[in-house]
């Protein structure tokens, strides 16, 4: 399964690349309103920033809702690096711009997906990735990783090549069950992904082991 890291921060990208494990970055309008960047020069700026940040992919969100604007933004989005993924929301609007940036060869991350239904027209019309937001569905008690399933399902059903994004991850086990249900990528906070790394027998034990050599070496010397 890919990692992506969920975020704008630039330092919080730079220690999870600096990890070895990152296979990309997923932002949204929120998360760099949160890094404080206004204005639309500042923001491609952002964007090429992260991109030399990273070895891969990049998903920039578009701010239009019309077909039209989704285009002209994307264009640009997508001409700032070769990393640029664009993101479309799933919007009727949406799923003709992921159709048409399908034709030209661009990729797009198909994002605010909360039902399968969703997920198969996407497909349908191209996406690369679909992005199924797991933990605002379970933050209305609506289980996240049922969606996942069904997702991949009906993926492996026709073949579809487009890849689930597991979005709104907020915690490790959200990374672990998306792993066992097969989903393609998760994007999650960085607090998450290092949460994997952690188990109280592994520090115990590694403890121990150090303070047996330590003694060892003090008896021989
Ligand atoms: C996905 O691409 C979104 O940026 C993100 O995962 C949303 O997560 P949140 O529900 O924690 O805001």
């Amino acid at each position: 399964m890919k990692f992506f890291i969920d975020t704008a921060n630039l330092e919080q990208i730079k220690e999870a690349q600096e990890l070895g494990v990152l296979d990309g970055v997923t932002t949204n309008p929120s998360l760099m309103a949160k890094e404080g960047i206004v204005g639309q020069e500042n923001i491609l700026q952002h964007y090429r920033d992260i991109c030399n940040l990273v070895d891969d992919k990049v998903s920039a969100e578009v701010i239009a809702t019309d077909f039209e604007g989704m285009v002209k933004e994307g264009e640009i989005l997508a001409a700032l690096d070769d990393k640029i993924v664009v993101k479309i929301p799933m919007i009727r609007d949406g799923i003709k711009a992921l159709k048409y940036f399908s034709d030209k060869g661009i990729r797009t991350n198909c994002t605010l997906i909360f039902s399968s239904g969703q997920a198969l027209i996407a497909a349908k019309a191209g996406a690369t990735y679909v992005s199924p937001f797991i933990g605002r569905l379970d933050d209305i008690s609506t289980d996240g990783l049922r969606l996942i399933e069904e997702i991949r399902l009906i993926y492996d059903n026709y073949g579809y090549e487009t890849e689930i994004l597991a979005a709104s991850v907020r915690h490790p086990m959200h990374i672990i069950n998306c792993a066992q249900i097969g989903s393609d990528v998760m994007t999650g906070p960085l607090s998450a992904i290092l949460a994997l790394i952690n188990h109280p027998l592994t520090t115990n034990g590694l403890a121990t082991f150090l303070a047996d050599h330590a003694k060892s070496q003090e008896v021989t010397a």
